[in-house]
């Protein structure tokens, strides 16, 4: 995933450019550029490097120009370098194209356009569109982007500035990769999300698939360059544009040293937002956006979850929560996969599709799977107007706020909670014996903020253990039931911000092979807070402790069988079993961030991964 960015209007674009790619980072950080026009000439820099190494070349240059476009990379064609980061330009210098996403007939390109005398400079896709406009270019920007758009396939949202068309941007968007466009006065803006513009503008309009937008500063009109728009409503952009009622500041870090510390410490904000209005002080819920039709609840025959990454460990939790209140099978699965194995689904089946960008093109593609089989599709998700938002048949957003750092966190507990919202809500159309069940899941849940405030108050000694954990290599984490799935997050974290090598397991698989590569003094977080299977878990605990690993619990504060026999345990409130979940990654979060900053790493930006993957 790559961050787009692009001014057009009345103040020199380069500083905005600049504002918008620092919001941006999160999307993707190998590369970085800037395309500013003046007049007839359009200045073209760029490097390898962050956002902050482009600010260190330009520092000193006197760049100025009302209109601009700028890009911030994840590599998909082409290594990191100078020559392949965006703004690419046609050989002319004519057209600079900005680009997230793959055009997938780029080989055919290529070969083409070098048959036609094209030089190509770069390993990247993207500079075969800027050849193809120049080469449709018949004093019409708009009809030659729209004829190079014809030209490639894919998903992919791009911008392109022209030096011979000072004071334009056209901006265009099919499939996964968003784009919004940003009305200000005199001035409009363009980007990969909404949060980078909130400095700028509230109102905007997000584009829909299969729709070019062509800006000027006073006005924006959208317009389609594929013959029917993929999904969606046509409306003339006037009539579309939304008011985002997000603090300017929601996305800046806040005085925080790293946004992922921000996003863990601001959970039981997000908690209580997702739930705020939602669950009733009688138990009841009610999900306003919701329409789902009771008897699509009463036929369902099976719930699947579909997602990837975090989302997908979100939808594990589900599993244990849908599958006996609901009394159907339930079914997880990670989306890059389930889309290839020809599955079985049908108008019975109940999707929970979750993701917090909205934007995953491996869960986005799975989902239109599902529904070209007649599969009725929730989503659950935390950004408004998302791809999956749009395409879902029924909606339930968290209300995490927006979730820079590339390591899920609120959203993941968000969307937890949405969960149990979710089972609630479906549970008020379904026979059922679990009233009792579910009035303790309502009461947890408001009870739920306090207790991460609980695991937040106890930072310093996670952080403290953290720093004894991140001097390892190798670490372990065992759980059952609800806390299974916590086990699988957990190693994520951990692996995704400090680099260690983690595996999560089922306690009770341990010893079918694994318990293998246990020697004296690997370290092995058992999470232990599931009370029905508790005794279990301490045989596990045992099984591990006889090897001599290096055994720390994730217990309950009232724990004294495990907390007597491990000589380290991290501590977490007692709740209700369903609820175990979220207190526990919390401290699991916490645990994964201070081994990263133990280890020196990049937190919000860890190597080779990006925020949102929409490409599969
Ligand atoms: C989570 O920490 C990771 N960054 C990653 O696994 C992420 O959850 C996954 O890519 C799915 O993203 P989504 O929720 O936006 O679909």
């Amino acid at each position: 995933m790559c961050g787009i960015v692009g001014y057009v209007g009345k103040n020199d674009a380069l500083p905005i450019l600049m504002a918008g790619l620092t919001s941006l980072t999160y999307r993707g950080y190998d590369s970085a550029g800037v395309a500013v026009v003046n007049g007839t000439s359009m200045h073209v820099v760029k490097c390898a490097g962050k956002v902050g190494d482009l600010a260190a070349r330009l520092d000193g240059t006197t760049i100025t120009g009302t209109t601009g476009i700028g890009h911030t990379r994840w590599a998909t064609h082409g290594e990191p370098s100078d020559v392949n980061a965006h703004p690419h330009t046609d050989s002319a210098g004519d057209f600079a194209v900005v680009h997230n996403g793959i055009f997938e007939n780029s080989n055919e390109l290529r070969e083409r356009l070098r048959a036609q005398g094209c030089v190509i400079r770069s390993q990247t896709d993207t500079e075969l569109f800027a050849h193809l406009v120049a080469l449709n270019y018949d004093g019409s920007f708009e009809a030659a982007v729209k004829a190079a758009l014809s030209q490639v396939t894919g998903a992919f949202a791009l911008v392109v500035a022209s030096r011979l068309h000072p004071g334009m941007l056209i901006a265009a968007k099919l499939d996964t990769p968003p784009l919004v466009v940003g009305i200000g006065a005199d001035e409009l803006f363009v980007a990969s999300d909404i949060s980078s513009l909130l400095r700028f503008t509230k109102r905007v309009v997000i584009l829909e698939d299969g729709e070019m937008a062509v800006l000027t500063p006073k006005n924006v009109y959208v317009d389609l360059f594929r013959a029917e728009p993929v999904i969606g409503r046509r409306r003339p952009a006037s009539e579309r544009v939304l008011s985002v009622d997000w603090p300017a500041d929601i996305a800046e870090r806040g005085g925080y040293p790293h946004f992922m510390l921000k996003e863990i410490e601001e959970q039981p904000r997000a908690i209580r937002d997702t739930l705020r209005d939602r669950l009733l002080d009688d138990g009841r819920v009610l999900l306003e956006e919701f329409a789902l039709p009771p008897s699509v609840i009463r036929r369902a025959r099976r719930v699947l979850f579909l997602g990837c990454g975090t989302a997908f460990h979100a939808g594990l939790v589900g599993q244990y929560l849908f599958e006996p209140v609901l009394n159907v099978p339930v079914q997880v699965e990670v989306a890059s996969e389930f889309r290839y194995r020809q599955p079985v689904v049908g108008p019975d089946d109940l999707v929970v599709a979750i993701s917090q960008s909205g934007e995953t093109a491996d869960t986005v593609s799975a989902v239109r799977g599902v529904q070209e089989r007649g599969a009725t599709v929730v989503a659950i998700t935390n950004v408004v107007g998302s791809t999956l938002s749009r395409i879902a048949d029924h909606v339930l957003l968290t209300r995490a706020g927006p979730e820079i750092a590339v390591a899920s966190t609120k959203a993941f507990t968000a969307q937890v909670v949405a969960n149990h919202l979710l089972l609630m809500y479906l549970a008020q159309y379904r026979p059922h014996q679990h009233d009792k069940l579910l009035y303790q899941v309502g009461q947890g849940l408001r009870q739920l903020g306090d207790a991460v405030e609980r695991v937040l108050a106890r930072a310093d000694a996670i952080k403290a253990f953290a720093e004894r954990l991140a001097e390892h290599e190798d670490v372990y984490f065992i759980g059952r039931n609800l806390d299974e799935p916590i086990a699988r997050e957990g190693s994520l974290k951990l692996k995704e911000i400090s680099y260690i090598h983690s595996e999560a397991y089922a306690a009770g698989e341990l010893k079918h092979g694994t318990l293998a590569l246990l020697s004296p003094g690997t370290p092995v977080i058992a999470i232990a807070t599931q009370s029905e299977i508790y005794e279990k878990m301490v045989s596990n605990v045992q099984e591990v402790l006889a090897r001599k690993a290096w055994v720390t619990g994730l217990i309950a504060d009232d724990d004294t069988e495990l907390r007597g026999m491990l000589a380290d345990s991290l501590v977490v409130p007692r709740v209700n079993d369903l609820l175990a979940p979220v207190p526990n990654v919390v401290a699991l979060q916490l645990l994964a961030y201070h081994c990263g900053v133990a280890r020196g790493c990049d937190i919000d930006q860890p190597r080779n991964l990006a925020k949102s993957v929409t490409v599969e």
